[in-house]
């Protein structure tokens, strides 16, 4: 594919009233990523000259945007008199004679999906689908086999509204078609908007060929409300989940399973039922166990949970964690921790052995300190840490022990439980028996 021959514009300037949020309709989310940044990212992969039209919050969307790509213009849209998929459309200028135009609400197009625009030589290539329930979306009224126009569903009439053939929101057009009817749109409809759409009806009458290009839900469905975006982001994670286990991932009950879209996997993993697995996170050769929560993390030849919590910058390696472990900004290195641990900016290094119950205390509410433990420490079960603290190699810290800020020096055992006193029959005597 030469990038060179296309150019792309992503209409995201809109309110995206339906969504019924203070955020901007193209900023909402789905497997982690904003819908727009998915959209601009299979662009980039078959074009080089990709324009975002903005307006609504258009300092927040540049911002970021901005943050995963240096080489996108932006052009922004003269909302105020020129509102609409048509208005967004009047500052726009590209480089290349095809322009492939997308809705900025699409997340889940990919650059294959999108070939068959490219592929044409028919002055308007316009996306259709069928639905069922063809609710939101403007309707294609065909005659003769030709594409007439395009009725938004507030403009259509009862008998248009049981049309089910739809826009799905991409068009190829020609440059020189955009520059021509681009101008002569008028906003003479129940939303007083400047509609794109109305480019097809102008065009048609002046005897252009308009080709409908058949398209599917899973990869052009438009998201304009909350329940919208729900739907799109569980065809993404079948998708996500999809590619994984054909890379040769395991997952157990993968429905239940969600996995964002930065997350990578390497060699022979499983994931149990239940996992939420998100950010940069990468996982090789490891078991993740059911119901466990990852975030910005790397875990390699290591096992965790069934109900662990790895917070962002977690690095474990060779290292056993089990349940009701939370681990946060930490790296552990041929470590067990078996159960109920709270480790935070810790070190731990390989051969030792974090009994149930172990806290390190890295808060003292108001600064964070580190915690460094070496090499082969055993550390008994309920133990406070209290950082900033260093335990050495070869320390042994016993059950119940609190140990305050400074150093335990290889070799030491380190001890704080009070004296346990006995006192005979106290049972009895308190509950009177
Ligand atoms: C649009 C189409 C409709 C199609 C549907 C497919 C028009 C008039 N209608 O309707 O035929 O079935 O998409 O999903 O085009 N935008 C701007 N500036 C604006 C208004 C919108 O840039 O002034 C952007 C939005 O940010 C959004 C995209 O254009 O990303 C589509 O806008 P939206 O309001 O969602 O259009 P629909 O009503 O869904
Ligand atoms: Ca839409």
């Amino acid at each position: 594919m030469d990038k060179n021959k296309i150019s792309i514009v992503i209409l995201a300037a809109g309110k995206g009233s339906r969504m019924k949020s203070a955020k901007a309709k193209v900023l909402h989310t789905i497997c982690g990523k904003e819908m727009l940044y998915h959209i601009i990212k299979s662009s980039r992969i078959i074009s080089d000259d990709i324009t975002v039209v903005v307006a609504h919050q258009k300092e927040v969307v540049i911002k970021q945007m901005s943050l995963y790509f240096d080489d996108i213009n932006f052009v922004v849209q003269d909302d105020l008199n020129f509102p609409g998929t048509g208005g967004a459309m009047k500052n726009v200028c590209t480089k290349n004679e095809k322009v492939l135009v997308l809705n900025g609400d699409m997340p889940l197009i990919t650059p294959q999906s999108l070939y068959g625009f490219l592929k044409s030589d028919s002055d308007i290539v316009m996306s259709v689908f069928d639905l069922q329930n063809p609710d939101g979306y403007g309707r294609v009224i065909i005659d003769n086999g030709q594409v007439q126009r395009i009725v938004e569903q507030k403009d259509a009439s009862v008998s248009e509204l049981q049309v089910t053939t739809v826009n799905a929101g991409v068009y190829a057009f020609s440059k020189k078609i955009l520059d021509k009817y681009i101008p002569l749109l008028n906003n003479d409809n129940a939303q007083n908007e400047y509609y794109l759409t109305d480019v097809i009806s102008m065009a048609r009458a002046d005897g252009l060929k308009i080709t409908p290009l058949l398209v599917d839900e899973e990869h052009f469905k438009g998201i304009n409300s909350k329940l919208d975006l729900a739907v799109a982001e569980e065809i993404m994670q079948n998708q996500i989940k999809a590619n994984w286990m054909n890379s040769g991932v395991i997952m157990q009950l993968p429905s239940t399973i969600y996995i964002e879209e930065g997350v990578v996997f390497e060699g022979e993993c499983i994931v149990e039922n239940g996992c939420r697995i998100t950010g940069e996170s990468k996982i090789i050769n490891s078991h993740i166990k059911a119901h466990s929560v990852i975030e910005d993390s790397i875990v390699k030849n290591s096992d965790v949970g069934p109900m662990a919590h790895l917070r962002p910058d977690s690095n474990i390696e060779d290292t056993h964690i089990g349940n009701f472990v939370e681990i946060k900004k930490s790296s552990l290195k041929g470590v067990k921790a078996g159960h109920l641990s709270y480790i935070g900016d810790a070190t731990v290094n390989e051969g030792t052995n974090i009994g149930a119950g172990v806290i390190t205390c890295n808060y003292d509410g108001i600064n964070k300190y580190k915690t460094t433990i070496g090499k082969n420490v055993f550390i008994g079960s309920d133990s406070q840490l209290i950082a900033p603290i260093i335990l050495e190699d070869d320390v042994m810290i016993a059950a119940g022990t609190t140990v305050r800020s400074g150093k335990i020096l290889s070799g030491e055992l380190a001890v704080s439980s009070a004296k346990l006193r006995v006192i005979k029959d106290f049972y009895y005597k308190f509950f009177k028996k």
